[in-house]
């Protein structure tokens, strides 16, 4: 039931401290600040030359950012692709590699469709799934669950971050058998993961500002999202989450995109929502910010403490949300922009855990 929530969607975002908390408990050994995966795998990374990762929608973009920690992290060339267009396009794939399937409900038609043909292709198949019974669990040769318990709310939120830690074990986990990381970056890493669901937690404070701003919002006729690196897939999802929930158009794009075609759209009745922690890549994304400033968008910057004291352009509305490594930055900034969708179909009186239209398990392709 939902508690004390009004709609199963806020329930699941509230939840998320405590189900990614439970996630990383299955993957990490909390105590020593290893990586600590549920079961042996069957393959050896050293002899992956590319990972494949394939989902549908939100899970998509839980590989989106996996993409960055594998490569980072382990030095593996990842490609991604959304399991609809991979299962038509006979994709030459190299035997023995590797193939992850992200999908909450492991029913999803297109993903189950994408593990068969890496499978067909000799591939080990990993799936990364919220439902151990189901068929995409069942049909893939290693099972890594997510924890997040059901999920009722047809927008997926808790789901999401549940993916991404375990994708996050797992890049640390491949990163360390290729020796990309000492025992030493591994502690790091791992005792960042350990705060993560603290600050998730953290992160829900904002929610009356998000209230607030979610008037305005509800007003708008579409809304950008933008943010580079892994924040880039961050806004795809926040523009995704936005336009299921409350019906509003959004784009997600990645902040170096904008001058090659969506600044046309800016003027001051566009929000803009910049994903910015404060990380490698952010006065990169400050001199977009800037762009779009000059052209009188109304700027919603979500960033950290340093990221608002540095950011040099005058923001409508910032968001300040909690210190967190720049590695795991999506964890958290997944919470404001959950929020940000969450309430600004509220204020429009959508039906938050029912969009029209849609449905929470796609068994057809
Ligand atoms: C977004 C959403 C969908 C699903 C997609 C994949 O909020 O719910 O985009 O993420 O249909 O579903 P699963 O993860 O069940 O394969």
């Amino acid at each position: 039931d939902k508690a004390n929530y009004r709609h199963f969607m806020a329930k699941e975002i509230y939840e998320q401290p405590e189900v990614v908390g439970q996630t990383l408990a299955r993957y990490v050994d909390m105590a020593a600040k290893r990586i600590a995966l549920p079961l042996e795998l069957p393959f050896d990374f050293n002899d992956i030359t590319r990972i494949l990762i394939t989902a549908c929608g939100t899970a998509s973009y839980a590989g989106h950012v996996a993409k960055y920690w594998f490569e980072r992290l382990a030095r593996i060339p990842v490609e991604i692709d959304v399991a609809s267009e991979l299962r038509y396009r006979e994709a030459p794939l190299r035997k023995g590699d590797l193939a992850i399937v992200i999908s909450q409900s492991g029913e999803t038609a297109d993903a189950l469709a994408a593990l068969r043909y890496a499978k067909a292709q000799g591939l080990h198949t990993i799936s990364v799934v919220n439902v151990p019974t189901s068929t995409i669990a069942r049909e893939s040769e290693t099972v890594l669950p997510t924890l997040a318990g059901p999920e009722i709310g047809v927008a997926s939120t808790k789901a999401f971050t549940c993916q991404l830690m375990v994708m996050a074990a797992l890049a640390i986990a491949a990163g360390k058998q290729r020796r990309e990381l000492s025992d030493i970056d591994e502690l790091k890493l791992v005792g960042e993961l350990i705060e993560v669901p603290r600050l998730i937690a953290e992160a829900l404070a904002i929610e009356p500002q998000i209230e607030k701003l979610a008037r305005d919002i509800a007003k708008s006729r579409a809304v950008l999202y933008f943010g580079r690196g892994t924040s880039f897939p961050v806004a795809l999802e926040g523009a995704l989450k936005l336009k299921e929930v409350s019906y509003i158009h959004a784009e997600g794009y990645a902040a170096g995109e904008l001058k090659h075609g969506p600044i046309a759209l800016i003027d001051e009745s566009m929000p803009v929502v910049v994903i910015a922690p404060y990380d490698r890549v952010f006065e990169k994304t400050v001199s977009n910010m800037q762009e779009v400033a000059a052209r009188a968008g109304n700027i919603i910057l979500m960033t950290d403490a340093t990221g608002a004291s540095k950011a040099t352009v005058d923001a409508l509305v910032t968001i300040v949300l909690p210190d967190v490594a720049a590695t795991f930055t999506p964890m958290i900034y997944a919470i404001a922009v959950q929020l940000l969708a969450y309430h600004t179909a509220v204020v429009m009186g959508a039906d938050v855990d029912q969009p029209r239209n849609l449905a929470k398990s796609v068994t057809v392709e």
